[in-house]
């Protein structure tokens, strides 16, 4: 693409089922928004758009959860990421809600046209009713045994065990979530889109980047691990998918025999950044039809990657069908972040959340977005601690960029009242550290153009380096100690112009990634912001311009703190755990059914990792009968040595199974924690192997 006219940003609308976290922020949010106060410094047109995600199964759970209407769930959640967002400085031109107005009119009139178009086709299918609720399930409504591993409890969606993407059918004994009976099939109709009737323009725009015979985005730019989930979607054959439900909640379907039902809410929520883009533009007096229908516009959407499918394919699908429309020019997804070695879980309670950490550390905002920023999921998952994020504050923050900003500014007051120092001669270490000012914000920026955000700010990072560097190898406070052997106050006067303007570069450069402090500094230089394109400069103060009192840009952490935090979320962690909610318990299974099992407890004699898997471990376990081999999947929790010698309990009649070409005869009995947390389930005293477990 040429040089845009424009941008159009976007944020995956968050489901308003639930507060936001920090793996919610480091995925769709934090980048987005670099990006975009990135582009704003450059003078750039750019709407960054996002919403309430208010539509769809994830509402009406969370609802039936909490014992009230979607309405009110939408109600509650809408306002509180609106203003987590707001506290850590994300930077939406608009925040809107799909349920809306202007979005339900808005997604009607799309599906409408789509429909004229004769994009749809409509079929009658069977699918699960549940009898006593009177209504049709969603695929999370029904749970059941997943036809692949076993698992009782996989969603007619997905199985969480073995990730297995399922359709409810496939489920074995289904089961409705909201009566807790098996449900019922029955015929109805729903608008597909033939998505196999794209499939050609799809595979050369992803693959080629090529759009109607023309380039239209290099493909290049694209993540692998995006390229590679939306080709294996394609590979795999696409196929008509259906774009409505027989729901309440939603967007009434707007044509004849729509009745009763809504559009589906990855038909409708994505339609909801246009929507967006149409308040906006209502609420500034603007024209929102540039901004979507412009083919100078570039057009960027920033998801998490359990989003790829519906941005890389199924939503370009809906943009060309609809005509009109451009289609994005990048999807840089990011994967999941972990938190303190465990997947983040909102049922289960494990994660950070946003609006309680603002209450903890109202003036820490910046200090979250930086860690976020260095550990970003960008093209792999990846882990939040406390520790690290102690460390990295203590270390990155404190030590290198708030400890050059605070000498500069101190020696500032303490030895020129406040006023910039004249300049006099420059040297040698002078000039090569104005050089890296003016040449390394170009570097960064090319970065953040490659979403490539945190090797962006390790580059910001360095450049704070190199002032310390010069601030600790010129020492301006032995220039200016009239006690000191190396007293020049001229050349002290020098070094710290220098310093001052190299101040307000750093300001700069940090600004899309720590605004707060940013905006702070800015302050105690006594300057309006800078724009990107003149961070470089080495004029920004004029000699004798005052600065203003200043205090450190970043506090110090007490590594107390690390304690507090890790205390404090396995708290209530176990508030989760002992809401019995958490799990529910299984059907009654009758004396007979337990009869069938043969426990023993086992000796375990060798364990080794498998190679390769992350989770699981080879053991040799001496039954009392035999010896055998068994693959557990433990390796994670506890380490090969601990293992040997450990007298544990085996059901030795499970059907051997093989896992990664090795024949497993058997499985070893283990407590998992709702955190995913495991320990073997151990006689209480010593018992020789063979003991039957009854
Ligand atoms: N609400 C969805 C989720 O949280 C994302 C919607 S993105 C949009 O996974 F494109 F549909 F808006
Ligand atoms: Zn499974």
């Amino acid at each position: 693409m040429n040089e845009p006219k424009r941008y159009t940003v976007t944020s995956a609308l968050p489901y308003a089922n639930g507060p936001a976290h920090i793996g919610h922020i480091a995925g769709a949010y934090l980048p987005a928004d670099i990006y975009v106060r990135y582009l704003r410094s450059k003078a750039k047109d750019v709407l960054f758009v996002c919403g309430s995600d208010e539509h769809g199964a994830a509402i009406e759970m969370r609802a039936r959860k909490e014992g009230i209407s979607p309405k009110e769930i939408v109600g509650k959640y809408h306002g509180m990421l609106e203003k987590s967002f707001q506290t850590l400085g994300i930077d939406f031109d608009v925040y809107h809600r799909t349920s809306s107005e202007l979005h339900h009119e808005t997604a009607s009139e799309y599906f409408k046209v789509l429909e004229e178009k004769g994009e749809f086709e409509v079929r009658e299918s069977e699918q699960y009713f549940d009898e006593e609720a009177q209504q049709f399930l969603a695929d999370r409504f029904i749970t059941g045994e997943c036809p692949n591993c076993h698992n009782e409890e996989a969603y007619g969606d997905q199985c969480e065990k073995c990730g297995s993407s399922l359709s409810p059918m496939e489920l074995i004994h289904p089961k409705s979530t909201l009566s807790g009976k098996p449900p019922v099939k029955r015929k109805t109709s729903h608008w597909y889109l033939p998505m196999q009737n794209h499939e050609s323009w799809l595979k050369s725009w992803i693959e080629k980047g090529l759009l109607n015979g023309e380039p239209h985005h290099n493909p290049g730019e694209w993540k692998t691990h995006v390229l590679g989930q939306c080709m294996s979607w394609i590979d795999g054959g696409l196929h008509p998918r259906a774009m409505t439900r027989d729901l309440d909640w939603g967007v009434k379907v707007p044509v004849a025999g729509g009745e009763g039902k809504v559009l589906y809410v990855w038909l409708d929520a994505p339609i909801g950044y246009i929507s967006a883009t149409k308040q906006w533009a209502k609420n500034t007096g603007k024209d929102w039809r540039p901004y979507w229908q412009d083919q100078s516009t570039k057009l960027v959407h920033f998801i998490g990657k359990d989003n790829i499918v519906f941005h890389g394919i199924i939503f370009p699908i809906l943009l060309k069908a609809h005509g009109g429309f451009i289609l994005p020019d990048n999807v840089p997804a990011n994967a999941f972040l972990n938190l303190e070695e465990k997947k983040i879980s909102t049922s289960r309670n494990w994660a950070v959340w946003i609006h309680e950490y603002a209450e903890r550390y109202p003036d820490k905002m910046d200090e979250l977005r930086y860690v976020l920023t260095c550990i970003s999921p960008e093209n792999r998952d990846s882990e939040f601690t406390w520790q690290g994020y102690a460390d990295k504050v203590n270390n990155e923050l404190v030590n290198n960029y708030g400890n050059f900003v605070h000498r500069a500014l101190v020696l500032t007051h303490k030895n020129f009242e406040s006023k910039v120092p004249r300049r006099g001669e420059l040297e040698p270490q002078d000039k090569a550290l104005l050089e890296a000012a003016a040449t390394d914000p170009g570097c960064i920026g090319a970065l953040i153009e490659k979403y490539q955000f945190r090797e962006a700010l390790t580059e910001a990072m360095k450049l704070c380096t190199k002032g310390n560097i010069y601030l600790t190898d010129e020492a301006p406070w032995l220039l200016l100690n009239a006690k000191k052997e190396a007293y020049n106050p001229e050349r002290g006067a020098t070094v710290l112009h220098v310093a001052l303007q190299f101040s307000a570069t750093l300001a700069t450069v940090m600004e899309p990634f720590l605004p707060f402090s940013s905006a702070r500094l800015f302050g105690y230089l006594n300057i309006d912001p800078v724009g990107w394109d003149h961070a470089g400069k080495d004029d920004h103060l004029p000699e004798g311009h005052a600065i203003r009192p200043s205090d450190h840009l970043f506090p110090r952490l007490d590594p107390k703190m690390v304690e507090n935090e890790r205390t404090h979320l396995q708290e209530t962690l176990k508030a989760t755990v002992s809401n019995p909610a958490a799990k529910p318990f299984r059907n009654t299974s009758t004396f007979a059914d337990f009869q069938k099992i043969d426990m023993r407890i086992g000796q375990i004699k060798e364990a080794v990792p498998v190679p390769k898997t992350d989770k699981l471990m080879q053991l040799t376990v001496d039954t009392g009968l035999d010896v055998r081999t068994i693959i557990s999947g433990i390796a994670q929790h506890y380490k090969a040595e601990e293992l040997i010698g450990k007298k544990v309990s085996v059901l030795v009649n499970l059907a051997p199974k093989k896992m990664r070409g090795i024949e497993s005869q058997g499985m070893i009995l283990l407590a998992e924690d709702p955190a995913g947390k495991l320990v073997f389930v151990v006689p209480e005293s010593d018992i020789d192997p063979g003991s039957e477990v009854c």
